[in-house]
């Protein structure tokens, strides 16, 4: 099972030794592993490491808590997880690769395995980090380096590269669940022209299907669709559909006729398509695993796309059930069974939960089979693949139908999926301790080898509020994806649904993330193609002293980042590693001063954005724009701390093509002689006219140079 993971579509790279029931590791590895024989859980596998009071260990993405993964148990298997309390040890993703940083060296591992793996690092016994892995079948690859940041890029090398997704998907989205009808999204569209706040896309909910039936638009609701959606794109606003995992039963619904007629879906044990239930009721579940059927599902998108849709988000495909028919009714009787009873407590918490414990209970993992390649395999040792082959099926249909990049983000993931779309990272909650989870995970996942990543801003259950929405934008502006998403019953988030203070907050943030959309991009794609992290925790470049704050984040190699994530606090300790220049932006203003290396307490009003610049860096701003459509780069500011000489790459293209043709790198170099600077910008970008540097020195000297290109 191991090697149709990772091998599929990744030619030209060496990969682990593939090992079986035993793990191979070089004599004098300095990471002791010992084989545990004591297999406790039927084919269970332990690996155990010993760990020194100062190691750390970095990664396994999507997971709650610290950056340093010390302390913790984790546990990964794709997981429908609604309430992401600090208890949890899964999420939505299964990402195997962490490193571990000893006092001279570090490690990195990356376990290829589809099913379970439970990760005890210095938990129960703190100097004992334990991964047991649910079965014999899988390979673990080391991977050395002399830096952490070198183990990482060559573990993204070994991986692939990234999904790329279009530049109008770096703009801001606005979506929620509940939004009913058309009208409603006509209404939100046109409240942000007249408040006057960018806007690239609307996500559509479930609510705009038929019954939840996958691949239908309503045309009660949403009558007149395509006009619509091809009207609001040439206003430069994208609507994105959501699709979920399963197909409802339903005679003469053409999907589900499809799937039954090509053995599509998933099987019992009798060999009958399994039937499980989630938002339209009883489902069936497309075997992603078989290439016939992401073929099949694939072209299915084309029914979206003929409506002029080009960005999809996959959901509920870990895959999320409610209950299947076996479960409900052994509920269901048991429930009849107390009818009358004295129940004492542990007989009524169980009736109370019987019902309760329904939603995603694992045992129904155990009740249906992929066909992979001929051999059948039962879904709890293939899960982790379920949304990642979800997501490939999506991304090789939408390649097809559109020929051009699309925007596609998934909730559940395994590492490989980072190649075919992006995620976000499900349902949290309007908590203050989930944007200070959001500043946290970013990198992680990051280092799994996804890119375009990002939470639902301002949370998605629970009660927003205008402070914690303005303090989120001001994190988010900084992530690839940017989506304001709610749940169904809560309150409104649209920035304009607080008061007028949080909308013009609100807006002078967004306005900024606009303006950071040329450093952003070009961050990013850049990144991508040279296999370096968008997000960096400072430990992967800082040891003593600063190798534990884990609330300030470099964004690329420029700019590093501080965000308030607490409740009525307008100022917040940063500690800088090195002297930097502290930017300060609003929709219009750009101030530059110098900060010093060390701590230092910085303030942070709620209609700016505010970030480091490192010393001999400079990173581009745009001008603020309605969105990426109108994004005119005739005109740019370059932001410089220059101690003695600078270089920056531009990165820019089309924006759209899937091939690189249209990439064009512009290099600006800056060099100090005296009090003066000498600038050099090399293949210009061919709109370019003017640059306007703003370049600080040392000293704190602001110079504001005009700079004329393409004369
Ligand atoms: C899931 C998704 C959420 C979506 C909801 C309804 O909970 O994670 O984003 O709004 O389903 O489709």
């Amino acid at each position: 099972m191991q090697s149709f993971k990772l091998k599929e579509e990744i030619e030209g790279f060496e990969f682990g030794t593939p090992m079986d029931t035993e793990i191979i590791l070089e004599k004098g590895s300095p990471a002791k592993i010992s084989f545990n024989e004591k297999i406790t859980l039927g084919k269970t596998t332990t690996l155990a490491f010993d760990l020194k009071p100062s190691d750390r260990i970095y990664g396994l993405g999507e997971h709650l808590g610290s950056i340093n993964r010390r302390g913790r148990r984790f546990r990964s298997y794709c997981r429908d997880e609604a309430n992401h309390t600090e208890d949890k040890f899964e999420l939505y993703g299964a990402h195997n690769f962490f490193i571990h940083v000893k006092d001279h060296e570090q490690i990195g591992w990356f376990i290829d395995f589809p099913g379970e793996v439970v990760y005890d690092i210095g938990f129960e016994k703190e100097e004992l980090f334990e991964i047991k892995i649910l079965g014999r079948d899988f390979r673990i690859i080391k991977i050395p380096g002399s830096s952490i940041e070198e183990i990482v890029s060559r573990f993204l090398q070994m991986i692939g590269k990234a999904y790329i997704p279009p530049k109008w998907a770096f703009g801001y989205f606005q979506s929620r669940w509940g939004y009913k009808d058309l009208e409603e999204i006509k209404e939100v569209y046109e409240t942000f022209k007249t408040e006057d706040i960018p806007l690239d896309g609307i996500y559509l909910d479930l609510d705009y299907m038929e019954d939840f039936k996958n691949f239908t638009v309503s045309e009660k609701r949403f009558p007149e669709f395509k006009e619509f959606v091809e009207n609001l794109k040439n206003n430069g606003v994208y609507l994105v559909p959501i699709i979920d995992a399963g197909i409802k039963i339903e005679a003469d619904y053409n999907i589900y006729e499809e799937g039954i007629a090509g053995k599509h879906f998933c099987l019992n044990a009798q060999g009958d398509p399994y039937v499980a239930a989630v938002w339209p009721g009883k489902v069936h579940f497309p075997d992603f695993l078989q290439p016939k059927t992401r073929q099949w599902f694939g072209e299915k998108y084309k029914y979206l796309t003929d409506l002029g849709i080009e960005g999809v988000w996959n959901d509920m495909n870990e895959p999320a059930i409610f209950y299947d028919e076996k479960s409900l009714e052994e509920a269901v009787d048991l429930a009849a069974a107390s009818r009358g009873k004295n129940l004492n407590v542990h007989k009524f918490f169980e009736l109370k939960d019987t019902f309760a414990d329904l939603l995603n209970d694992e045992s129904y993992h155990q009740r249906f089979y992929h066909n992979v390649e001929g051999k059948r395999h039962l879904h709890r040792e293939v899960h982790n693949l379920y949304g990642d082959y979800m997501t490939r099926a999506a991304n090789g249909g939408l390649r097809r139908h559109l020929n051009k990049r699309f925007l596609l983000i998934s909730r559940a993931s395994s590492i490989g999926m980072h190649r075919y779309g992006g995620i976000w990272t499900g349902d949290n909650a309007s908590w203050w301790t989930h944007l200070e989870e959001n500043i946290r995970m970013m990198p992680s996942i990051n280092m799994c080898g996804f890119y375009y990543i990002g939470a639902d801003t301002g949370g998605f259950g629970g009660q927003c509020s205008g402070e914690l929405l303005t303090r989120w934008f001001q994190f988010s502006a900084f992530t690839p994806l940017l989506r304001n998403h709610s749940a169904l019953d809560t309150r409104d988030q649209e920035p304009y649904a607080f008061s007028n203070e949080v909308l013009n907050n609100s807006r002078s943030v967004i306005k900024g993330r606009y303006r950071l959309i040329p450093y952003l991009y070009s961050t990013y794609m850049k990144a991508v193609e040279d296999y370096k992290l968008f997000f960096k925790p400072l430990a992967f470049e800082y040891m003593e002293g600063y190798e534990e704050i884990e609330d300030q984040l470099f964004i690329g190699e420029e700019i590093m980042l501080a965000p308030i994530y607490k409740k009525n606090q307008s100022r917040r300790l940063v500690n800088l590693p090195e002297e930097m220049a502290l930017i300060s932006l609003t929709e219009k203003t750009t101030d530059i001063t110098l900060a010093p290396k060390g701590p230092q307490v910085m303030e942070y009003d709620l209609n700016h954005l505010r970030f480091f610049l490192r010393p001999n860096k400079m990173m581009p701003l745009g001008k603020p724009a309605e969105n990426v459509k109108n994004l005119s780069v005739d005109e740019l500011e370059i932001l410089a701390f220059i101690k003695d000489r600078g270089e920056y790459l531009y990165y820019d293209d089309d924006g759209i093509s899937l091939s690189s043709e249209s990439k064009h790198l512009m290099k600006i170099t800056v060099s100090r002689c005296g009090e003066n600077y000498e600038i050099d910008v090399e293949n210009p970008l061919p709109q370019l006219q003017i640059i306007k540097f703003k370049i600080v020195d040392p000293k704190g000297c602001l110079q504001n140079i005009r700079y004329r290109v393409n004369v």
